[in-house]
């Protein structure tokens, strides 16, 4: 399939051209989605899966990764062993993190494992999770919003063998939508406007994988949609045009216990929704977001957008029923006496602190399940927390919404909201190397909206340095 997206972009320049506010441009539906290819890797001689993944400069002021734009989907069963080879062939040192993989804190790829111009970092690490729809991103500090709306990102698909009958049959009945907002001016990507106002960039032409104006065709009855918000700040309330009922079948960290259906479904950045939808044949749907208010488009919740045409054949192949029961893991259920930790949000700060790279602000003891108060005094954010997978309890007091029910790791906040999360954390200790929570809306985390945390071995939590010498940045 020829990659139609920033390439056609200097033809269809003109017509995309100007930074004006978000409004709803209707679409035309000319180009075929652009599917990710699935990343080449190796079994090394230590018996690890390998990949190289190389940061790039593209054309048209994008960057990539093995390409001008986007990345591969790296694709893993669960128990393997994965190394990766990353190499920043940028003008400037970034950092690739591995949003929901669980693992140690110096695989993480947050701010402290920079990789300079030039360097290549090869984290490893053991595939010990359930079946989810991972991603990776740059995490630099101070950066990440730049980077990321250049187009560095890419899926990190965790399969795991006798799950459920679900459609997997990549870019066929399974297709991942990377949903990005972007100002673009003759056919450039215009990054200026990434730090500005209250919420940094939304964009008023919207990509899904790179392309812009998409359509897709689907051949079988049932189609899963793996839909990543990996937009700056923009939230988005999908569904399709006609309203038609879908399942939700998986949230960030993995799969529902069972299917949930809806018509319309809340994405902030960050955030995955896995979707299975029937279509019949020669039927054609268009899948759009349509803001809950739609009062001001300003704000990263309240604008309408089409999104994608999904095209079905004249003739469909029958796919299998979808399970009654998906097998996702069980709700955490915090023990009696929990620990509760509060944050509070507000403008671009977490509990009245800005980030500090050698401040450690919370010590976690290794498997501990705790309850995470996370209370909104202000406008729109999210909240994301590295390396563990939790349960939404409530929302300003009221259980979530059903296709928020499964294992999640990052949550979106609306203005003046309360979420409790029951959290459960990992095993892998080290008091020396933090992992990261933070609001997902890239200029708040710029901005210094993030928080450091370490795991540790049970017991010894009052013995920990709560600061990191300067210098003290693992490079892998
Ligand atoms: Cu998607 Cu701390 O990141
Ligand atoms: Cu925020």
């Amino acid at each position: 399939m020829k990659r139609r997206s920033l390439l056609s972009l200097a033809v269809l320049g003109p017509l995309l051209s100007g930074c004006s506010g978000a409004d709803v441009q209707p679409l035309t539906f000319a180009n075929r989605l652009h599917i990710p290819p699935l990343a080449p890797s190796e079994i090394d001689p230590d018996g690890f899966r390998s990949f190289a993944l190389n940061l790039q400069p593209g054309k048209n002021g994008t960057w990539g990764i093995n390409g001008d734009h986007l990345g591969p989907t790296v694709r893993v069963k669960r128990g393997e062993r994965v190394r990766m080879a990353v190499t920043n062939r940028l003008p400037e040192a970034t950092t690739l993190h591995w949003h929901g993989m669980r693992l140690p804190a110096r695989m993480d790829g947050g701010p402290h494992q920079s990789i300079e111009s030039g360097a290549t970092w090869t984290p490893q690490w053991t595939v010990d999770q359930p079946a989810a729809t991972t991603w990776f991103h740059p995490h630099p500090h101070g950066k990440t919003a730049t980077h990321v709306y250049r187009g560095l990102a890419g899926l990190f698909l965790v399969d795991e063998p006798g799950g459920p009958a679900l459609p997997s049959d990549y870019g066929v009945d399974d297709i991942p939508l990377i949903v990005q907002d972007k100002i673009l001016d003759n056919g450039r990507l215009v990054t200026g406007p990434v730090d500005n106002g209250t919420f940094g960039l939304l964009g008023d032409t919207i990509m899904i994988n790179g392309t812009i104006d998409p359509y897709v065709e689907v051949t079988t009855t049932q189609v899963r949609f793996r839909l990543l918000n990996a937009s700056n700040t923009r939230v988005y309330r999908i569904g399709f045009a006609d309203n038609r009922t879908f399942h939700v079948v998986g949230g960030d960290a993995g799969l529902l216990r069972e299917p949930a259906p809806a018509d319309r479904v809340k994405i902030s950045p960050g955030e995955r929704i896995e979707i299975v939808a029937a279509f019949s044949p020669g039927e054609t749907v268009v899948l759009n977001s349509i803001g809950e208010n739609r009062r001001d488009a300003n704000d990263p919740e309240e604008d309408d957008f089409e999104l994608l045409k999904v095209v079905a054949a004249a003739s469909l192949k029958p796919s299998k029923p979808l399970p009654r029961a998906l097998g996702g893991p069980a709700p955490v259920i915090p023990p009696p006496g929990a620990r509760v930790r509060r944050f509070a949000l507000s403008g671009s700060e977490i509990n009245g602190r800005d980030m500090d790279m050698n401040r450690i602000d919370e010590v976690v003891p290794a498997g501990a399940v705790e309850i995470w108060e996370i209370d909104n005094t202000t406008y729109a954010h999210n909240f994301h927390i590295h390396e563990v997978a939790f349960t939404i309890l409530d929302i300003n007091g009221e259980p979530p919404p059903a296709y928020l029910a499964g294992p999640k790791d990052t949550v979106f906040l609306k203005k003046h909201a309360d979420v409790r999360l029951a959290v459960r954390f990992g095993r892998h200790t080290d008091p020396v190397t933090p992992y990261m929570y933070h609001c997902h809306l890239l200029r708040h985390e710029d901005k210094g909206m993030m928080g450091q945390f370490v795991i540790v071995d049970p017991g010894t939590e009052h013995l920990i340095p709560r600061t990191i010498p300067t210098g003290h940045h693992h490079h892998g």
